[in-house]
């Protein structure tokens, strides 16, 4: 039930997404994000990166730049992934909850995913299932707090439930999942990046 709605919204805001977040006050917010996210994965290179809830390919061009092989993006939004393409990504339209890896990654990365859906542990253990030796998780999502809240009530008023986690209840997933912390902070400016390595 929750999939479908998360669907719906998201093919009716589709064609706007990208519009929408170049625009006042979100322009500011999102350009930020990016100029960290290009810091971050600048100088990195992986062979095949896996996008969990890629969206309308936000993140998805910087990762292809960093990919030496393919990219493969999914979403549960066709119209999401209607709104972009590149050479080297192979879009595809699935639950993140129904995927199969195709093969195996040395990259999986989502941000602003993982809180609509109904269990992290789905995510993580998805991820762990793509990654190879070395692999890397890299996700941002927002934390459970006082200026999230309103985030969860605006998806509260259109009739979509968001999970927030806590940092400790987010290790917690992870650990369960043999992944160990690489790095977290911040990330500009309701968001937390958190980097994992499989244990
Ligand atoms: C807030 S958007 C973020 C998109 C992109 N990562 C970005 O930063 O612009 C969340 C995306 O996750 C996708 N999504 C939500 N639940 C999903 C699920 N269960 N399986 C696959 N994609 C999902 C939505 O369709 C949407 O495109």
């Amino acid at each position: 039930m929750q999939v479908e709605q998360t669907k719906k919204y998201f093919d009716s805001i589709a064609k706007d997404y990208l519009r929408a977040t170049a625009s006042f006050p979100w322009n500011i917010i999102r350009k930020k994000e990016f100029r960290q996210m290009q810091v971050i994965l600048a100088d990195q290179a992986f062979q095949n990166t896996l996008e969990l809830g890629c969206g309308a390919g936000f993140y998805t061009g910087l990762l292809s730049e960093c990919t030496e092989e393919k990219v493969t993006a999914i979403d549960i939004s066709l119209k999401m992934l209607e709104q972009f393409s590149y050479k080297n990504v192979e879009k595809v339209n699935s639950a993140i909850e129904e995927f199969t890896p195709p093969r195996e990654f040395d990259l999986v990365f989502s941000v602003g995913s993982i809180e609509f859906l109904d269990s992290p542990k789905k995510f993580f253990k998805l991820a762990k299932e793509s990654l190879g030796k070395n692999g890397t998780l890299i996700i941002v999502v927002p934390h459970k707090g006082f200026l999230t809240r309103s985030y969860q009530l605006f998806h509260l008023i259109g009739k979509r439930e968001i999970k927030l986690y806590s940092r400790d209840e987010l290790l917690s997933i992870a650990a369960e999942h043999q992944f160990s912390l690489a790095e977290s902070h911040p990330f500009a400016p309701f968001n937390h990046y958190y980097q994992f390595k499989i244990k």
